[in-house]
């Protein structure tokens, strides 16, 4: 980058300061913006940014930014408190939104009756899978957000979901591995990025152990779609819970036609306040929890 360029982001640098000072907080993010463009790998830039974005409440871009600068300039005192005072903001914000959560859909239950009925005929390339129309739709969307290395599928059924987010994150260029398990392994497919796998969602400690998942790649993606029991849904948090870091999903299906998964999520959630968001983008994209996974998309928070 040019010399010219670093002194006109300086100067805008400079001229966000004092509009920041004098608390004109856009005025001053537009100006960091344009220095951004000039050079972003400004010590401080950022920094000022993760201070105006929080003070429009702008609270995750907030926190993206105070890391940004941490990665550049990873002694600066003041980011590493924006980082950790917007980090406590958006647990706060977390813990009531799940709170403020109803357990309801805008699906009526005469329509979710009629494709409930019609899950249990759908096939993938030939293979019967048990998916409705929304999570269909939802899944592609938070696969191509996500890019998940790893997938932890509990519930396998004839694998033809793990086939079928195999074939998606192939098509997406994703190097991804698939972990499919069932009670009863599935053997009618067969494929490098995809291991299926005999064993109950209520003891994986068994067969996904902290020194095997300690080797997977990241990010994940967990799916609890097994019995929709309380046990296993609850069991399947616990268990993946700690491994979990800030971005990565666990989903939890079949809230909508099953009492289990609500009675997990409201024993979970509110035993790691703040841990998790639930989703909306997924969750209430087609309508209000509109998803057979209702308040069940779960973003790990930082
Ligand atoms: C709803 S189906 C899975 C559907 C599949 N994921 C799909 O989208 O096509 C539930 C599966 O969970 C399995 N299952 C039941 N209890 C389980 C448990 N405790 N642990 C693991 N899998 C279990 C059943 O054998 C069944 O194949």
């Amino acid at each position: 980058m040019s010399t010219q360029g670093q002194d006109q982001a300086q100067d805008l640098y400079r001229r966000a300061q004092k509009a920041l000072a004098g608390k004109k907080v856009l005025s001053a993010l537009r100006l960091l913006e344009e220095a951004a463009n000039l050079d972003p790998a400004m010590p401080g830039l950022n920094e000022m940014r993760a201070q105006c974005l929080a003070g429009l409440g702008r609270f995750q871009e907030a926190h993206a930014a105070a890391e940004a600068e941490l990665r550049i300039n990873p002694g600066s005192t003041k980011a590493a408190e924006l980082k950790q005072k917007v980090g406590e903001v958006l647990r706060q914000l977390a813990a009531r939104s799940a709170e403020e959560r109803q357990w309801a859909s805008s699906l009526r239950p005469e329509f979710l009756q009629q494709i409930e009925a019609s899950t249990h005929r759908y096939t993938y390339r030939g293979h019967p899978m048990i998916k409705n129309p929304f999570d269909f739709a939802l899944y592609p969307l938070l696969l191509w957000n996500l890019k998940p290395a790893s997938v932890f599928e509990i519930g396998s059924f004839n694998g033809a979901s793990a086939l079928w987010m195999a074939d998606l994150l192939k098509s997406y260029g994703v190097a991804s591995h698939i972990w499919s398990l069932d009670i009863v392994k599935v053997t009618a497919i067969e494929r490098e990025d995809i291991t299926f796998l005999a064993g109950s969602g209520r003891a994986l400690g068994e067969v996904f152990p902290a020194e095997m998942l300690a080797g997977c790649p990241r990010p994940w993606l967990v799916i609890d779609d097994a019995d929709h029991t309380r046990d296993t849904s609850i069991a399947v948090l616990q268990h993946f819970h700690p491994h979990m870091r800030e971005g990565e999903y666990i989903v939890v299906e079949d809230g909508l036609t099953a009492e289990g998964p609500k009675q997990a999520l409201t024993e979970f959630l509110p035993a790691h306040p703040g841990a998790y968001t639930i989703d909306p983008a997924y969750c209430d994209f087609f309508g209000y929890n509109a998803t057979w996974c209702i308040n069940g998309f779960l973003r790990r928070n930082g």
